[in-house]
């Protein structure tokens, strides 16, 4: 077992992911903290009062990504970055990134006590809007970083109200006005995200270390169907442009096409607006997204390609306006940073397994700029995107341990 375990305090971890659980607090038990928000803001502020205790140095960039560094012994060197996202989806747990930028946290804390002095330096990152919930798409801040998106068209995406990111960003700057700012993009040496696996595997087999071999591949899609309001008690059949019926028959026409026997295909219609919404008018217009996700390249081009065609081809009265947000292929990460998670796992005499992931992640992004690797601990049943999202102790400080491991190792002892 490796020294550095002596410090990565089990119980210090576990508060805090209970205190950053406060910023957004749902009745039942879970998180609402969207992008760019209060809640996320008051949870940085907490972040950086930790930070500042150890003293990393705090920073941010023009997408409000978060940076709190550790400098190393050769603060010129490309750093390794750790960290993952605290914004949550509307009904979200306490556990999605906050996971592991508090694994991250904890091990900056584990290296200053243990007074190691990593020749790199080593940055816990926050990204910005990893959860895409009330921006879309997600993962804004790490795609900017990494120079995959460009940060006009992301200034530009507004929220349902109509906020822009830019706005939004205003009021983070505003709040947090003494925070150094530095530039947008890096070329870190490397870069590591631990997480919950939000899938069932781990937890059915109590295998405390997931080693994840890449992540699937995702197409999202924002459908607009225009028809025209009307009376429900005149408008004879005929006359109607009802954007909800052709919607409902656009939606069952999709869910035929991605039917799979095999269960691979993951497709879902997660947001569905009708407007304007009232018992007596027949709809006229109405919004929905399309989260498409699989593991092959080309079954999710085939798949994705359809969505266009048969939106149209059911929309038999309406007007069909489709846009594309994210076309994500599948990706791997490479061997010899899985092989340095498994060999800490083993180490430790701690179970683990190869995994794909199931979720998106900013891992996506840093991996098309430097090595990335991530590690998953278990979630209960699998349950995530839900205000019921549970780890338990023992594997959060586990999964801390196997990254200390991977990081320290990253930025050399
Ligand atoms: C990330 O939260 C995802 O939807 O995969
Ligand atoms: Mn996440
Ligand atoms: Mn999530």
């Amino acid at each position: 077992m490796a020294d550095i375990d002596h410090f990565i305090d089990g119980a210090r971890l576990w508060a805090r992911h209970e205190a950053l659980a406060t910023f957004g607090a749902t009745p039942a038990g879970g998180v609402d903290r969207p992008a760019l928000s209060r809640a996320e803001i008051d949870a940085r502020a907490q972040l950086m009062t930790w930070a500042a205790a150890i003293g990393l140095q705090p920073s941010t960039d023009d997408i409000a990504n978060l940076f709190l560094r550790l400098p190393g012994r050769d603060p010129d060197l490309p750093p390794v970055l750790v960290g993952s996202h605290i914004d949550s989806q509307p009904t979200g747990g306490k556990y999605d990134g906050v996971y592991g930028v508090l694994a991250g946290l904890e091990c900056l804390e584990a290296i200053v006590a243990a007074g190691a002095k990593p020749r790199r330096s080593i940055e816990l990152v926050c990204w910005t809007n990893e959860e895409g919930s009330r921006f879309a798409p997600g993962m804004m801040g790490s795609a900017a970083f990494a120079g995959k998106r460009r940060l006009e068209d992301i200034l530009a995406v507004r929220d349902a109200d109509g906020v822009t990111v830019a706005g939004a960003l205003r009021a983070v700057r505003a709040a947090e006005n003494a925070l150094a700012h530095r530039p947008l993009g890096g070329t870190p040496a490397a870069y590591v995200e631990a997480h919950i696996e939000q899938g069932p595997i781990l937890d059915m087999r109590s295998i405390p270390i997931g080693v994840v071999t890449g992540i699937q591949g995702k197409r999202t899609f924002r459908v607009r169907i225009v028809g025209e309001e009307n009376h429900a008690g005149t408008s004879p059949r005929s006359a109607r442009k009802d954007a909800l019926m052709d919607s409902v028959r656009i939606v069952s026409a999709l869910r035929d096409t991605f039917a799979d026997p095999d269960d691979i295909v993951r497709f879902t219609v997660g947001m569905f607006t009708v407007r304007p919404n009232a018992p007596s008018v027949v709809p006229s217009e109405v919004e929905f997204s399309i989260d498409l996700r699989h593991p092959d390249t080309s079954a999710l081009a085939r798949l994705g390609d359809q969505v266009a065609p048969i939106c149209k081809a059911n929309s038999l009265t309406c007007e069909a306006e489709i846009r594309e947000l994210i076309h994500d292929p599948p990706l791997e990460f490479p061997g010899p940073l899985r092989e340095k998670i498994r060999l800490a796992a083993a180490a430790r005499g701690l179970g683990h397994m190869e995994i794909p992931s199931g979720a998106g992640h900013d891992a996506r992004y840093l991996h098309y700029i430097c090595p990335t690797a991530m590690i998953f601990i278990p979630c209960w049943k699998g349950i995530s995107h839900n205000e019921n999202e549970r780890i338990t102790p023992a594997d959060a400080l586990a999964g801390a341990r196997v990254l200390a491991t991977l990081v320290l190792g990253l930025a050399g002892e």
